[in-house]
């Protein structure tokens, strides 16, 4: 009895099965009414008593060895059905896995990153919760100057005012306040205003900050930067030109456009007709900027630009509804899968 025993614990330990009904095949065959086991059990009505301990202890080990082997068995397979799996039919159709993408935002961020990594900038990160502060008045805008206007803000609470940033340009004031010069990076992130007056418009979006302050850095230096950057971006081909604008924080201002290359610069209804769209504003950090976060203005100069990364977006990829980036439609983004 004791090798019999023996001999098919063996078989239990070893029984691997290639199709699903050899478990429950198994099972009678071990435990059924007249399976193997249920037979040693009878038998061991009938052994002498002086030899039912040992034994008794070796037929339970057996029992609950093929009882807890089966269970696994099956518990294996009913989860690889549930996952779809399971090797039973070799000749079942796959399962498609849906591998996820990048959203195309992010794409565009990570790019322009990347380029700018290339001229040595960093990335620096803030909170999209801000006070006034950091959004508005470090950045030069007196109280109830109009041009605060051009942000319409959502107010979180007021006295002291807690709001959702409108620009990403409250970063460059986190990162002057911490870091000495020479400071060059870039700041993404999502944006905050209360446009969305008609349904073109949207009151999230997002925008690259950058930033660079140092010794004798010129507007030169900055023109520079920025075709470096649509080149970069739009292929050699890419032309910026620079419009004089106005930005409380920046003296002088400007904003930048890059040619449409939706229409090639022969207009449409994306650049208005005009074969331009703007990207980013842009120009030389106002020294009352640079005094407002402790940095000597008579020593240091520099230059700073904020961009729409949507816009950037529908340039590279020739997208012509801003909203489709953010209706989150499969169809729509899975195209960008392997875009970048
Ligand atoms: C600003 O936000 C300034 N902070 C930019 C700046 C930074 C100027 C540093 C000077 C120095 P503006 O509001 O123009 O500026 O927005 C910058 C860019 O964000 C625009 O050029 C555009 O690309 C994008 N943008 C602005 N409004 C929207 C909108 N409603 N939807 C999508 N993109 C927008
Ligand atoms: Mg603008």
């Amino acid at each position: 009895m004791v090798t019999k025993i023996e001999e098919l614990l063996e078989k239990v330990r070893s029984f691997t099965p290639q199709a699903e009904a050899e478990i429950e095949e198994f099972r009678i065959r071990l435990l059924g009414k007249k399976g193997e086991i249920t037979a040693l059990m009878d038998e061991f009505r009938s052994v002498a008593p002086e030899m039912k301990r040992e034994l008794g202890q070796r037929l339970n080990t057996l029992k609950t060895a093929a009882m807890e082997r089966i269970n696994e068995l099956k518990a294996a397979r009913s989860a690889a059905r549930a996952s779809g799996g399971g090797i039973d039919d070799m000749t079942r159709p796959g399962t498609n896995d849906q591998l996820g993408s990048r959203h195309p935002i992010s794409l565009v961020r990570n790019e322009i990153l990347a380029i700018f990594a290339r001229l040595g900038y960093t990335v620096a990160d803030g909170p999209e919760i801000e006070d006034d502060w950091h959004v508005f008045s470090a950045l030069n805008f007196p109280p109830d100057h109009p041009a605060r206007d051009m942000q319409d803000t959502f107010f979180i609470e007021k006295n002291p005012d807690i709001l959702l940033r409108t620009h990403t340009s409250s970063i460059q004031v986190r990162v002057m306040e911490t870091q000495k010069p020479p400071i060059r990076v870039v700041c993404p992130g999502r944006v905050f205003r209360n446009e969305a007056i008609s349904s073109r418009s949207h009151c999230i979006f997002h925008q690259v900050e950058g930033l660079y302050i140092d010794e004798n850095v010129s507007f030169a230096d900055l023109k520079q930067s920025i075709q470096f950057f649509a080149k970069e971006m739009f292929g050699e081909g890419a032309k910026i030109r620079l419009r004089p604008s106005f930005f409380p924080f920046t003296e002088p201002s400007a904003e930048v456009d890059v040619s449409c290359n939706l229409c090639n610069g022969e207009g449409c209804s994306v650049c208005k007709g005009t074969g331009w769209l703007e990207i980013m504003g842009c120009g030389m950090v106002d020294p009352n900027v640079l005094e407002a976060s402790g940095i000597d203005s008579d020593r240091y100069t520099g230059f700073a630009f904020g961009m729409g990364i949507e816009r950037i977006a529908m340039l590279r990829f020739g997208v012509r509804d801003i909203r489709l980036f953010f209706e989150n439609d499969v169809r729509f983004l899975r195209q960008f899968a392997s875009a970048l």
